[in-house]
């Protein structure tokens, strides 16, 4: 008697993907994804996923619409200021002797998460030299970031109106970084997964927003090689919705809430 193995039309549509794009969708929460996707199918006129994966092989923009989905780009300028306010108050002048303060914002999306902290880090220690790196798996949201903005008056609300008018120009679109702020500020390609981990390059990282959608397993091996990516002494920030699982088996040490300093 043969057993009827069901064919799951999820992981066949994972699959699919990750040969199409490269974005390796498995590595992800499968319930909320799953979820995502499906509805986006639907909404494209999609019941079945097959369909949509040769539709989205057929159509880059389709393609395009399927990543803006998925990959949850949303961020804003001085987002949670609550954790800017630790960082401007506390952990920039804890950081300032070394003379120079290397950042690291990763899974930066548009960018504001690296402006942001380069108008408070260099606010905060004036005197020190600030380099901040922006990281993205999404390489269109990279394009983005590189303008500088515009970021809409709505990315803006939690910035502290002087910081925003020295750093950023306005136009009707928004708020555009600046060309002092944008000096130092650079963003690259890389998926916080796979790509090689530069050890010790950096005092401070910012991950926030981005592994709450990944596997358990996943997120905590994200965490680890964040932790080998900072100098001893050099800060982790997670979003205010996360954890690090075990920060003590990564070389980490709780420092207040949701920052983490490296051993
Ligand atoms: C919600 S945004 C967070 C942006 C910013 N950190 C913030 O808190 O405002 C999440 C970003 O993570 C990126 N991302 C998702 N998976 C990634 C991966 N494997 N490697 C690098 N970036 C990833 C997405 O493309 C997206 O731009």
């Amino acid at each position: 008697m043969s057993t009827i193995v069901p064919v799951d039309d999820y992981v066949t549509f994972c699959e699919g993907v990750a040969r199409l794009c490269g974005l390796d969708l498995s590595r992800y929460k499968r319930n909320q994804m799953e979820r995502r996707i499906r509805t986006q199918a639907e909404r494209r006129g999609f019941t079945d996923l097959d369909d949509y994966l040769l539709q989205l092989r057929r159509d880059p923009q389709e393609l395009d619409r399927f990543l803006d989905r998925v990959t949850i780009n949303v961020s804003s300028l001085w987002r949670s200021p609550e954790q800017w306010t630790r960082i401007a108050d506390d952990l920039a002048p804890r950081l300032a002797t070394a003379g120079r303060i290397r950042i690291w914002s990763a899974g930066c999306s548009i960018g504001a998460e690296a402006y942001t902290a380069a108008a408070v880090v260099r606010d905060a220690v004036p005197n020190v030299r600030v380099e901040v790196l922006g990281t993205d798996i999404d390489r269109r949201v990279l394009d983005a970031a590189r303008a500088g903005g515009p970021f809409a008056d709505t990315a803006a609300q939690a910035a502290p109106r002087d910081a925003l008018e020295r750093h950023f120009d306005r136009s009707d679109e928004g708020w555009t970084a600046n060309a002092a702020l944008r000096r130092g500020v650079r963003f690259e390609p890389a998926d916080l997964l796979t790509s090689p981990v530069r050890r010790a390059a950096f005092d401070l990282i910012l991950c926030r927003n981005t592994v709450i959608y990944f596997n358990a397993a996943d997120r905590d091996a994200v965490h680890a090689r964040l932790a080998q990516a900072l100098r001893p002494g050099g800060y982790l920030v997670i979003g205010p919705t996360e954890r690090v699982a075990d920060p003590t088996a990564i070389g980490l040490t709780t420092d207040g809430p949701f920052v983490y300093r490296r051993d």
